[in-house]
């Protein structure tokens, strides 16, 4: 059993499927592990950590997928690049289905079983495969660090010789996976802390870690989540209540970070320009959402922007920015997932097509695209 770890295509992504941790389970698995060479380097893992795990390193993606049994990425590989695997080859990785059916059509011509590990569903059993999780409790850590280095001056209160200095207020809106590691890393940090969420069960989370909730809690705040546990999207009325009280709030706030997402849909849009604007020089929002259209008014992509003397940061792929621990829970995501597509007595790929997991994430399948939720949409492509 043969399982590759390709360098990542895009150069932009410094984390990596693979870590030497779990290079040494799979192993222990009885498979043989191919890395190709620098795939870990955006992660600070060298090549000899690799190989001291017992990896085979190789200098070319082709080199690694050759014959594998299984591919292990961060991102969707390109189709043509997977043909080299063994036909059925199963290919693990975050996948961004949603509009690429050209791109998921390409993984299906590759003969490949492709599996998103977006999917995943939010069960118990999954909860270790959860990489939306990992990787947001990261990005909302990470926020808070972006956001402090773009201010100018300290979280928390200090009290000096030289007089006081006042503890910085941030807001943060939406407390989901990432926005509450938001509230909680500015709290540890000395600020003082509001957020805000659709959901009801957010308010408890957010009391729970000493911050304070600001929202509009009318008839349909109590109906706004789904059974799934995700954000509905809001009627136009509720978002204009929405928009009043936040933008009363947003003025006395000195660091503002969004991370309001509903699945499969365009992020809400919470903060406009105006409120922006309102905000004291040298205040900074951070728009967690920017990839996926942006909470905030005027964040660019990839890019700190400026409204005035408001910065807007529109950092990309923020777990990647702190790799290294990214690409540790991500690789551990991967490896309790494929674990469970292997027999372990055989030493051998065995997939049960029927787990509820495989279904959920299992995306094309004998050279189709099979997942319900793509099946048309492929075949139309
Ligand atoms: P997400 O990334 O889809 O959205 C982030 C947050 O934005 C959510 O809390 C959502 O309610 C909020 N939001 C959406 N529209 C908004 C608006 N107009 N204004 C303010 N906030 C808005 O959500 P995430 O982080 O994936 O978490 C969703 C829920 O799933 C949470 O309750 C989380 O605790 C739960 N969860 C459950 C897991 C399990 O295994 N049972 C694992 C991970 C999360």
């Amino acid at each position: 059993m043969k399982i590759a770890v390709p360098a990542e295509a895009d150069q932009v992504e410094t984390r990596v499927a693979a870590t030497p941790e779990t290079v040494k389970k799979f192993i222990a698995l009885g498979a043989e592990v191919f890395v190709q060479s620098g795939a870990g380097a955006g992660s600070r893992i060298p090549d000899a950590e690799y190989a001291a795990a017992g990896a085979t390193l190789v200098p070319t993606a082709a080199d690694a997928i050759r014959d594998a049994d299984i591919v292990l990425a961060v991102r969707r590989a390109d189709g043509a690049a997977l043909k080299p695997a063994k036909p059925g080859a199963l290919v693990v990785a975050t996948m961004d289905p949603y509009g690429n059916e050209a791109a998921l059509q390409a993984l299906a011509d590759a003969g490949v079983s492709a599996f998103a590990m977006e999917l995943m569903p939010r069960i118990s059993r999954a909860q270790v495969m959860d990489v939306l999780s990992s990787q947001a409790n990261l990005a909302g850590y990470q926020a808070v660090i972006d956001a402090a280095s773009e201010y100018g001056r300290a979280l928390p209160m200090m009290m000096t010789a030289a007089g006081t200095v006042p503890a910085a207020r941030v807001f943060v809106m939406g407390a989901g996976v990432a926005g509450l590691q938001a509230i909680a890393t500015a709290r540890r940090l000395g600020a003082v802390v509001t957020a805000t969420d659709v959901r009801p069960a957010a308010k408890e989370q957010v009391e729970s870690l000493g911050a304070k909730f600001v929202a509009v809690e009318d008839e349909e705040f109590k109906q706004a989540e789904t059974t799934a546990g995700y954000a509905k999207p809001m009627s136009a009325e509720y978002q204009a209540k929405q928009a009043v009280l936040v933008a009363e709030h947003i003025k006395k706030q000195d660091i503002v970070i969004t991370t309001a997402l509903i699945p499969g849909r365009p992020a809400p849009r919470l903060v406009t320009r105006d409120m922006v604007a309102s905000m004291k020089p040298g205040s900074v929002v951070i728009d967690l959402a920017v990839e996926r259209g942006g909470n905030v008014e005027g964040a660019k992509a990839g890019e700190v922007a400026s409204v005035g003397d408001v910065k807007i940061v529109g950092h990309l792929n923020v777990a990647g920015r702190i790799p290294a621990s990214a690409s540790a829970l991500y690789s551990r995501n991967l490896y309790a997932f494929v674990e469970t597509l292997i027999d372990k007595a055989a030493k051998s790929v065995a997939v049960n097509w029927d787990d509820e997991l495989v279904k959920a994430t299992l995306l094309t399948r004998d050279r189709a695209v099979v997942h319900p939720a793509f099946v048309a949409k492929g075949a139309a492509a």
